[in-house]
């Protein structure tokens, strides 16, 4: 994109009545309802059912799925001024929200027949059901083709066999969108995709990861034995499952770059407070040049993220018409907003000293959760490559 190109897109957000509406609801939401049980969810680890069934009913969870399925019927600009919104508050109720709304309905909506997405996206949709993408292994993750999961077709359905890792609310899920080999000697030709319903013989929940950040997101191991998962349950074709998978993680980035401005606001707007009110040597701490620079530079990155995410969420948008991919954009936002969220949390902490330490404040559990965003739906090292690449035409 050109930098006149950039320019318009950005001018041309200017934003609707329908997205002022909802990134005011999403606002007042995270503000009455998860505000108040955020530090206790992430302390004691245990999935936040009540609230995440609430921002169902909101439509929070499948925002761009179309109303004909249960959704609200809303655009990517729409999610991504949502998803800010909730993460600003609590990061895991974030991730929950963006697992359902990118890599599971996003993937439906793209890539499912007119029954699945009849059975499977309102329940999503409506926060009824919750829905996990598992495509990492135990020996899989950055390098996501070379996976030891097999589906062997036997009539009319496939029997799958393997370990799963990684999989963000894996222990809560109702559905999950599975990536196994049914060809391995075809390497990331033979990775197919599947719907899998968690309730069914063979479909083994592991141990719940004790996690550093988004403590209150569940995630898990699945383990397959000899699950039995009918051929009607195959998402796509035989074969087309890995680009199916970076497919679906080009809109799960957007939404990750859009948590991790979340997260980066929440620890500017603690940090600024705090610096109009603490004093030291006889002033406000804000009087000091060494701590005004940090507002500055945090200012600075979160402004240029949040441009970038509506660079990626109107790309995304142009895309549906268009056909072409928004891989550079996703990536170069989920980049750039991560690597925001842990340097603005970093300086929050800084900025508190002892009091950035304490569990008192929620700046400490701002850095815990910033820094998943630099790691999951592709590390910072990955999306490099994958902006490298792109620019360098070797995709
Ligand atoms: N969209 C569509 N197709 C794509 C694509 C995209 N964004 N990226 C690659 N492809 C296609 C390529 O065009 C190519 O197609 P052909 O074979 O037809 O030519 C094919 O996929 C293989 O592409 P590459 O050769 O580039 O593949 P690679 O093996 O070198 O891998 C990679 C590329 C970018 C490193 C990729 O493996 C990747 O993104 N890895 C990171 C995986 C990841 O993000 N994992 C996180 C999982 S989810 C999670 O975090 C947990 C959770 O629960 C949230």
């Amino acid at each position: 994109m050109t930098i006149a190109e950039f320019t318009s897109a950005s001018m041309s957000l200017a934003l609707t009545e329908e997205h002022e509406m909802i990134r005011q609801t999403a606002r007042d939401f995270a503000q009455n309802e998860i505000a108040p049980v955020a530090a206790d969810h992430d302390e004691s680890g245990e999935f936040p059912y009540e609230t995440i069934k609430k921002m169902g009913a909101l439509g929070l969870m499948g925002i761009e799925v179309p109303e004909e399925y249960g959704g609200a019927g809303m655009n990517t600009v729409a999610y991504v001024l949502a998803l800010e919104e909730i993460s600003k508050v609590d990061a895991s109720h974030g991730t929950v929200m963006s697992v359902n709304n990118s890599l599971v309905c996003h993937g439906l909506i793209e890539f499912g027949t007119e029954e699945q997405k009849q059975k499977y996206l309102a329940p999503i949709a409506s926060g009824k059901k919750i829905g996990a993408y598992s495509l990492t292994e135990p020996m899989s993750g950055s390098d996501a083709g070379n996976m030891k999961t097999r589906a062997a077709r036997s009539g009319d359905h496939y029997v799958i066999n393997g370990r799963k890792s990684w999989v963000t609310s894996a222990p809560v899920a109702d559905i999950v969108v599975v990536f196994a080999m049914t060809a391995p000697e075809k390497k990331h030709k033979g990775i197919t995709a599947f719907i899998v319903e968690t309730d069914k013989p063979g479909f083994v929940r592991g141990k719940k990861e004790p996690k550093l950040g988004i403590r209150a997101s569940a995630t898990s191991e699945i383990v397959f034995e000899e699950y039995q998962c009918p051929v009607e349950n195959r998402l796509g074709e035989e074969g087309e499952g890995f680009k199916i998978a970076m497919t679906v993680l080009d809109a799960g980035r957007v939404g990750i770059a859009s948590q991790a401005l979340g997260i980066a606001e929440a620890a500017y707007e603690a940090s600024l407070a705090y610096m109009q009110e603490r004093e030291a040597f006889g002033q406000k701490i804000g009087q000091f040049q060494g701590l005004q620079f940090k507002v500055a530079d945090m200012k600075t990155r979160i402004e240029a993220s949040r441009l970038l995410i509506y660079s990626a969420a109107l790309a995304k948008t142009r895309s549906k018409t268009t056909g072409e991919r928004y891989t550079l954009e996703a990536s170069m936002a989920k980049l750039f907003a991560s690597e925001t969220a842990m340097f603005c949390a970093h300086q929050a902490v800084q900025i508190h000293g002892g009091m950035g330490y304490s569990k008192e404040l929620p700046v400490e559990r701002f850095f815990r959760d910033a820094k998943i965003t630099e790691i999951y739906e592709g590390t910072s090292e990955i999306q490099r490559m994958v902006i490298a690449r792109n620019e360098l035409g070797l995709r």
